[in-house]
């Protein structure tokens, strides 16, 4: 059993479970006409984050790493029509393609796209007062995944749900000398949850067509 099981478990699934949505094969299109890399989530994974929005009722969503709004989409869709969503993306060419998409989703008075690097946005954010927020993605750069799960649980909601992707790196998270700064920004994460009585937190592995991972899942109380 290798990657290519993976990916049939992942088609099997989404074929039963995840419905087809012409918004969201349009998102994956633009991205792919455009050239972008495909390291958005995958079907079922999408599904899982539009399932943890609702679970949690969110009205207010964050989310680093926006690439061509697939997941962006995901989330908004599990919104009511006046829940606001904020995606941070620092890369001007992909921002204009998410942005398209969104909009053809539909989803233009919901989401709010704010192009430039994370770190920089956050203090607009703060200044704006925005939050705070009941569910928040974490997807861009992974070297600072610490830095945004901290700005996080800082403007989350009580009983926020706050997710980080790719935290497992291909079984390497365990490592403890990998002189790897993603790894290492990982490892960080992990004793920063561990240490925060604010939150409570897990990591889930996941294998599928982008291989050996996995998600941190985190509740703010
Ligand atoms: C894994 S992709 C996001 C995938 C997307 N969440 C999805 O599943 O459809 C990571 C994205 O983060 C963006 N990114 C990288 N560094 C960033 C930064 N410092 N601030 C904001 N976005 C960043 C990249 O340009 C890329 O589009």
């Amino acid at each position: 059993m290798g990657e290519d099981a993976w990916t049939e478990v992942d088609d099997y699934v989404a074929s039963l479970l995840v419905a087809h949505d012409e918004a969201l094969e349009a998102a994956l299109a633009a991205s792919r006409e455009a050239g972008l890399p495909e390291i958005q989530v995958s079907p079922p994974q999408g599904k899982l984050l539009h399932l943890l929005a609702r679970m949690v009722g969110a009205r207010s969503i964050l989310e680093f790493g926006t690439l061509g709004g697939y997941s962006t989409i995901w989330l908004a869709r599990a919104m009511p029509r006046d829940g606001r969503l904020i995606t941070l993306e620092a890369d001007a060419s992909y921002a204009e393609v998410a942005r398209r998409s969104i909009s053809l989703a539909g989803l233009e008075a919901v989401v709010s796209l704010r192009q430039g690097p994370a770190l920089e946005t956050l203090p607009e954010l703060e200044a704006e007062g925005a939050g705070p927020f009941d569910l928040v993605f974490i997807d861009a750069d992974k070297v600072h995944t610490p830095d945004y799960f901290a700005w996080a649980a800082e403007h989350a909601s009580p009983g926020a749900v706050l997710v980080a992707d790719n935290v497992v790196r291909g079984g390497t998270l365990a490592e403890t000398d990998s002189g790897d700064e993603t790894i290492e920004a990982q490892r960080r994460l992990h004793e920063m949850i561990a240490s925060d009585p604010r939150v409570t937190g897990t990591t889930i592995q996941t294998v599928g067509g982008k291989g050996h991972d996995g998600f941190t899942l985190a509740l703010v109380s």
